[in-house]
């Protein structure tokens, strides 16, 4: 049996090897290692594959979330309404940018931010809300969209962990993730569900002025070369790496389907267990599986994680600290919170290996040793 990884890029990469470095080589030839023809053939696909108007990359999914901010002309102190059971760069932004977070409860089966809790916490200062795609099951945007639109705010879906996940609307329209909101923003970091090999990002939108203003932020506030309307930031998308994600968009859908076995396997052999919960699939969207995210009750976690490392198996907690409880929002009032179900899934949580080559063999061994050690 091979080693278990939890994302195992070098398998996938032996069998797109081809396409890659003929993609890598034609950069290095051409020498176009910055907004070379590489990332404008890259944008104009993820376009068509999102089909959203404008695809502006950037150089990594925190920038992504920056620049989207920054593209709505908030105010210091303006109020933005997160989850606080996401990563770390979700609510970090916010903070940078000297605007207040506003951390709300998400809903314990689908792990993404909860539409009451959100509407409960808007206020006259609230200009943003920022719902997280967790682990590859989406927000109900629907709800997420209408409250949108009652209170004129804005949204900005991070999109870093559900890329591809195709969302249907209640009269049957379908959307993909990311090109819901007024923006979208993703991560290409390697072990995303589009991953490059190396740091990568991007920002959608289907609002033109949105967009305009998206793409000179990211290139230093520039209108036209060396003239700058508005405090900006230097954040590309390099040629090397969009010639990565050029070859891996293609095998994208294939790479979901995969997912999704891995996390039928799972469900099977946990099913109706007393001690575990297996993720919920949400019936308007696809889930596209970034994590395979168990519940575990009356479980030792930590002996667990041990127990399955002692056999080569790797687990992870994502993520061990909710943001709220974080030294950095203290200054932004995050200790007093109380926000019990994002406490409950943060003690409770484990993610399992999950990525395109998991193997049936490598499956049976490590749901053999989940279940010998939890029964
Ligand atoms: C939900 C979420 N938002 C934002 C990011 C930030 O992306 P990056 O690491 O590319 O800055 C990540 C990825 O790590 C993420 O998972």
């Amino acid at each position: 049996m091979r080693p278990i990884q939890m994302v195992d890029l070098k398998q996938q990469y032996a069998k797109i090897k081809k396409d890659i470095d003929t993609g890598i080589q034609e950069v290095i030839d051409n020498a176009a290692f910055i907004n070379g023809k590489a990332v404008t053939d890259f944008s104009a696909s993820l376009s068509r594959y999102l089909d959203v108007k404008h695809v502006i990359p950037c150089a990594n999914g925190t920038d992504a979330l920056q620049i989207a901010m920054m593209a709505m002309d908030l105010q210091p102190g303006d109020e933005v309404i997160t989850p606080s059971f996401t990563y770390i760069a979700t609510t970090e932004v916010i903070a940078l940018l000297r605007l207040q977070p506003v951390f709300v409860e998400v809903d314990a089966k689908t792990f993404c931010i909860d539409p009451v809790a959100v509407e409960k916490a808007i206020t006259p200062k609230t200009k943003l809300i920022v719902p997280v795609h967790m682990f590859g099951q989406a927000v109900n945007m629907e709800a997420i969209m209408d409250i949108a639109r009652r209170h004129n705010i804005y949204v900005l879906e991070d999109n870093a962990q559900a890329i591809g996940s195709p969302f249907t609307f209640s009269d049957g329209t379908t959307k993909k993730t990311g090109a819901i909101g007024h923006i979208g923003t993703t991560s290409f970091f390697p072990s995303k569900n589009l991953g490059c090999y190396g740091d990568g990002g991007a920002i959608f939108t289907n609002d033109d002025a949105l967009a305009t203003r998206l793409k000179m932020i990211a290139n230093h506030g520039q209108s036209k070369r060396y003239y700058h309307d508005v405090v900006g930031c230097n954040s590309r998308l390099d040629s090397i790496q969009a010639a990565v994600l050029n070859a891996k968009l293609q095998h994208l859908d294939a790479y979901a389907d995969a997912r999704r076995a891995v996390a039928d396997y799972y469900d099977k052999a946990f099913a109706n267990h007393p001690k575990i919960t297996t993720p919920f699939r949400a019936p308007y969207s696809k889930h596209v599986f970034h994590q395979y995210t168990l519940l575990l009750e009356g479980v030792d976690r930590d002996g667990l994680i041990a127990f399955l490392a002692s056999h080569g198996i790797p687990s992870m907690i994502y993520y061990p600290v909710p943001a709220h409880r974080q030294k950095m929002f203290e200054a932004f009032g995050g200790s007093a919170y109380d926000l019990k179900t994002t406490d409950w899934l943060t003690e409770r949580v484990i993610s399992l290996p999950m990525h395109t080559e998991l193997e049936d063999e490598q499956l049976r061994f490590i749901t053999n040793k989940v279940l010998e050690f939890i029964n």
